[in-house]
């Protein structure tokens, strides 16, 4: 067999999906299925005062109107981050603009949106608080900051002693807005209870999240849900907690006894599964005159929910941390409460907004110091994690750094503002530096093989759409010496083996090892078959003098049909199972993955219209198991920070805490003609002291910095420094 890992191969999946055949969770045929529909506060605070149900509750179909008066009650599980009580429909308290009120259950999706329609709400409001700005200085520390394992402050040396004595020196604010994942496949739930066992068909990032979590709501055993989940429509974060809607879905279904079927709106997309917050980034830098960084404060501030839903902080200062070698560094984090609903995790949540103000600053100091953006970078360049004081498990940044301008071709770039034309089109080359941490969780996984030499391999994971099923075949194809046609992964399904969320980039880097070791352990136990077998001639000899391909055993002399050995043994099949964790490396190094973002901009003088015309990411993501998949990440990566360097904000009207822009026509995001032609380079670095599969995890390190190097691009074509996303027209027009 040869090597399948990190080969370019095509989804398995992708067959099923552009024919229709994948399933997702709204597609799932329950039979006596009805619908669902919320109804959502149109304050942002206050309470209750009563519910008027006469007109909707007459309307045909009508099964049931659940309100906070009727609603069963639910526990707040201790084990679920960020579970949601308020809006649960469990009191009459209003925190938010969209909150759920209700929810409706009908016969027919009709029949439910339009007796949901007909619910009358009444209201004591209150005065809703919805500008971060005035509410600053009642910012709070976090309580639960990466759900209570590091404190949300560090310091080390003397950031604020020190900074008076730099050369160049930078104080200043960064702003990033609120915005939201939105993944093509939105929320959707079908519940069915089969007396006191619940299960689910709900489209999530972490199918073993929300069996505990709904377990733990319903005070029921976990064993007595099932979580179904083969395909997903993306996820961004959105989909990592289990979030109303799904508990909703399960208390209407319990409420009617028939299973019950909530598909969210795109509008109740925006105030249903938490979004990014908006955030406030306050940097100090001082550097010598030489470009050695003498001091950095980096103070951020992040929107948040009314305390009581539960905490969520994008922690912007953790690049900060360990990005740069420089002696004084210190770093806040705030939390400022609004009447907003929950944030979340957003695609490289914390790295995505810190920065791109770390990396704008650090352009900021390069043009006050006269040098070069990126020798700046390299002056500074930590060998060493500086802030947990060990050494990296890989680091391949330089290399990132060099590859990225060679392909960019930085060396041609003019240093001054406004200095590089196309006829009357101004052009700018901007560059940022992006690291993203490296992940790993415990997972386990079986794998059987039948007679026939055909595979199941088994893990309880999730494929977001990047290609786990595509992936896992692979590593398991090699390992087994089987063809990838014959194996078949399955995953989705709670029933699995266990394995973590899919978020922080750790799917492969969890996953993929125990792919590996159930594998590894198949291939043992058909060699111990092998070596058991009396035809086979192999007995006394080690399982080193066999291996295994294309359905044989193979020894020095002879190769043994495994179908052979499973009928001489009067065996149908032979399975293993196996679980891995990760060891004591996050104890020794510093893991991190890295690139060099470079981007093109052609600003229109006239009409101040900014266009990304070029853009060239270079990444050390470890090993990469499989080039294409990999490359559409990084593509989609960088996509995704090209909408938020130019188009993606969410806009709150601030006297009702409506969000106004509650769909994909005012929500801006990139289409076609806003992507140029992307150049991703693929650093090769095998980081096997991170895990044995030597992969980093590549699903949110891409977005990284693409925002500070559009920003500093524009700089660079305009003189004119935009301090937050996105960046408009009009931030650029009035100097150009
Ligand atoms: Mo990602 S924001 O960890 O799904």
């Amino acid at each position: 067999m040869e090597a399948m890992i990190g080969r370019p191969i095509d989804r398995i999946d992708g067959h099923l999906k552009v024919t229709g055949a994948a399933r997702y969770a709204a597609e799932f045929r329950v039979p006596g299925v009805v619908h669902a529909v919320l109804v959502q506060s149109t304050i942002a605070a206050g309470s209750i005062a009563g519910f008027d149900l006469r007109e909707a509750q007459g309307m045909p179909g009508v099964l049931a109107i659940i309100t906070p008066d009727n609603a069963a009650r639910l526990s707040h599980p201790a084990n679920v981050p960020q579970a949601m009580v308020g809006p649960l429909l469990q009191n009459d308290d209003i925190l938010f603009n969209g909150q759920h009120v209700g929810v409706v259950v009908a016969e027919t999706l009709e029949q439910a949106q339009a007796a949901a329609a007909a619910v009358g709400v009444h209201y004591h409001r209150g005065e809703p608080s919805t500008s971060m700005d005035a509410m600053l200085g009642q910012a709070y520390k976090p309580k639960h900051f990466r759900n209570g394992q590091r404190p949300p402050d560090s310091n080390r040396g003397d950031p604020d002693g020190t900074f008076h004595s730099g050369a160049v020196k930078l104080d200043t604010t960064y702003v990033t807005p609120i915005e939201h994942h939105n993944p093509i496949e939105p929320h959707a739930t079908i519940a069915a209870w089969n007396g006191g066992k619940l299960t689910v068909w709900t489209t999530t990032q972490g199918i073993s999240g929300t069996q505990a979590a709904l377990a733990g709501q319903f005070g029921i055993d976990k064993s007595d849900v099932r979580v179904l989940c083969p395909y997903l429509g993306a996820g961004f974060g959105c989909k990592g907690n289990t979030w109303p809607p799904a508990t909703l879905a399960a208390l209407a279904a319990r409420t009617v006894k028939r299973p019950v079927k909530l598909v969210l709106t795109r509008a109740q997309m925006f105030t249903s599964n938490g979004y990014r917050p908006r955030t406030i980034q306050k940097l100090k830098l001082a550097s010598d005159i030489n470009g050695s960084l003498v001091s950095v404060r980096h103070d951020g501030f992040s929107s948040m929910s009314q305390p009581s839903l539960g905490e969520f902080c994008e922690s912007v200062g953790l690049a900060t941390e360990m990005l740069y070698a420089c002696p004084n560094v210190g770093v806040t984090h705030r939390l400022v409460a609004l009447n907003a609903s929950l944030p979340t995790y957003m695609r490289a949540p914390g790295e995505a907004s810190g920065v791109f103000a770390l990396e704008s600053a650090m352009d900021e100091l390069a043009v006050g110091l006269k040098m070069d953006p990126i020798e700046f970078r390299l002056r500074n360049y930590a060998e060493t994690d500086p802030h947990e004081n060990k050494p990296f498990a890989s680091k391949a940044l330089r290399a990132c750094y060099q590859q990225g301008a060679e392909a960019f071709g930085w060396e041609k770039r003019s240093a001054g503002p406004r200095s590089m034309r196309d006829g009357n089109i101004l052009i700018g080359w901007g560059f940022a530096t992006s690291t993203y941490p490296t992940n790993r969780m415990p997972s386990s996984a079986k794998a059987r093989m039948d007679r026939d030499g055909s595979v199941v391999v088994q893990c309880g994971t999730q494929d977001i759409g990047t290609g786990t099923y595509t992936v896992m075949t692979q590593v398991a194809s090699e390992t087994l010496g089987v063809p990838m046609q014959r194996i078949r992964f399955e995953l989705g399904d709670s029933d699995l083996p266990p394995a973590p969320v899919s978020g922080g980039s750790m799917t492969v880097a969890s996953v993929a090892p125990s792919v590996l070791a159930v594998c590894r352990a198949l291939v043992d136990k058909i060699k111990d078959l092998a070596l058991a077998d009396a035809d086979a001639g192999w007995r006394g000899q080690s399982r080193d003098a066999l291996r295994i391909s294309d359905g044989l055993v193979i020894g020095a002399d002879r190769r043994v049909p495994i179908s052979a050995l499973l009928e001489r043994g009067n065996r149908s099949f032979v399975e293993a199972e196996a679980g891995t964790r990760p060891g004591a490396e996050k104890q020794k190094f510093s893991m991190h993955a890295f690139g060099a973002q470079f981007a093109e901009v052609r600003v229109d003088p006239d009409l101040g219209e900014i266009r990304v015309s070029r853009f060239v990411g270079a990444f050390d993501a470890g090993h990469i198991l499989n080039a294409k998949t990999a490359r559409s990440q990084l593509i989609g990566g960088i996509t995704y920070g090209i909408g938020m360097a130019l188009l993606e904000e969410t806009l709150v009207d601030g006297e009702t805490g409506r969000i106004v822009n509650s769909n994909v026509a005012e929500y801006l995001m990139p289409v076609n003609a806003d992507v140029p032609d992307i150049q991703t380079i693929v650093v090769p670095n095998d980081d096997t002291n991170s895990n044995p599969l030597g992969a980093k995890g590549i699903g949110e390190l891409p977005m990284v910095g693409v925002a500070a190097a559009i920003a500093n691009a524009v700089y660079h074509a305009t003189g004119v420094r935009v301090r937050k996303v996105p960046i408009r027209i009009e931030d650029v027009l009035t100097e150009v």
